[in-house]
């Protein structure tokens, strides 16, 4: 793998999941794979689960890693041509290129404005590097994709599974501040990518793109989605059709225990971090159905399939 950028770079979904699961139980088996290899990791945002698992991830790989945030640099310059007179002091080509001279492998976290659709899904931070870099670059969760994430949910889900093709539904949940669209995102093409039988519920007015949801049943009616349901995906996002609209409406999208029971005793699943009894009632998080926990194990291994597979492509 060259970059991971989507969950369309693994070659191999499988061989990638079968590797994390072999991490999983052995992580120190490609201690030697790593060494003397930097990892930077660059954040745009706040992050709990990510920059440490990948840390982790990298350790377990024998690599060093060098963490840093955004407001630790200059201001980035994004625009081609760009008159650099206000506030941006450094380009893009003179960072990546700087940053591809220091590091074997950049990891970069930007979420996005939801300001502007076209901007946004145009990923102007996450390819302005990658045009840039002649390192590979892996999406920490960018404007659009959360391709890390959704990794470690098909880990958690091929862990679990009791049946060939589980039906799982990813569920759209309250908050309230207007979020990106690109946990769902990803997670919708990742379970496509690997065969479950997915439904997506959410309010009419919801969508996201049908960029990433092709092949999913989709119903407005969250009762019938959970109907026999083996996995439960909660996540809000903000309107793609009204671009990055949030909306304080529809509390009664909570996933409650009396939800739970119409499905066939099904996992409960979450990326973190959630709202308590905004998103989820208690009841459904702290039940042993609950699999939020593991999914955040499984980022540390699933980062580590990734890593090693991007260091092996560069030998
Ligand atoms: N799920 C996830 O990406 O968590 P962080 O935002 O804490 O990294």
């Amino acid at each position: 793998m060259k970059h991971f950028i989507s969950i369309q770079d693994a070659p191999d979904l499988d061989a990638l999941i079968a590797k994390a699961m072999l991490y999983k139980e052995n992580p120190n088996i490609d201690r030697e794979k790593g060494k003397y290899k930097t990892l930077g990791l660059l954040f745009f945002n706040s992050s709990l689960r990510t920059r440490l698992s990948t840390e982790i991830a990298a350790n377990n790989l024998g690599m060093q890693v060098i963490g840093f945030s955004n407001q630790q640099a200059w201001n980035f310059e994004f625009m081609e041509g760009a008159v650099m007179d206000q506030q941006n002091a450094e380009h893009i080509k003179e960072a990546a290129g700087v940053l591809s001279r220091y590091v074997d492998i950049l990891g970069v976290r930007s979420f996005p404005e939801l300001v502007d659709r076209a901007w946004d899904y145009s990923e102007p931070v996450l390819s302005g590097f990658q045009k840039n870099l002649t390192i590979p670059l892996v999406n920490l969760e960018s404007a659009t994709l959360h391709p890390l994430q959704s990794l470690a949910d098909l880990m958690t889900i091929r862990e679990l599974q009791q049946t060939k093709k589980p039906k799982v539904v990813l569920s759209w949940a309250p908050h309230p501040r207007a979020l990106p669209q690109s946990v769902p995102n990803s997670f919708a093409s990742c379970m496509l990518a690997a065969g479950m039988d997915l439904t997506i519920t959410h309010p009419e007015g919801l969508e996201l793109s049908s960029d990433f949801t092709e092949g999913a049943t989709i119903t407005h009616n969250q009762q019938e989605a959970f109907e026999g349901a083996d996995f439960i995906y909660a996540k809000n996002w903000s309107s793609f059709r009204e671009y990055g609209k949030g909306t304080s409406l529809y509390s009664d999208w909570i996933i409650d225990g009396k939800k739970m029971k119409a499905t066939n005793d099904a996992h409960f699943m979450h990326c973190l971090p959630v709202r308590r009894n905004v998103v989820v009632a208690d009841e459904v998080l702290d039940s042993p159905k609950s699999v939020v926990l593991q999914q955040a194990q499984n980022r540390i291994f699933t980062a580590q399939a990734v890593l090693a597979s991007l260091l092996d492509h560069g030998k």
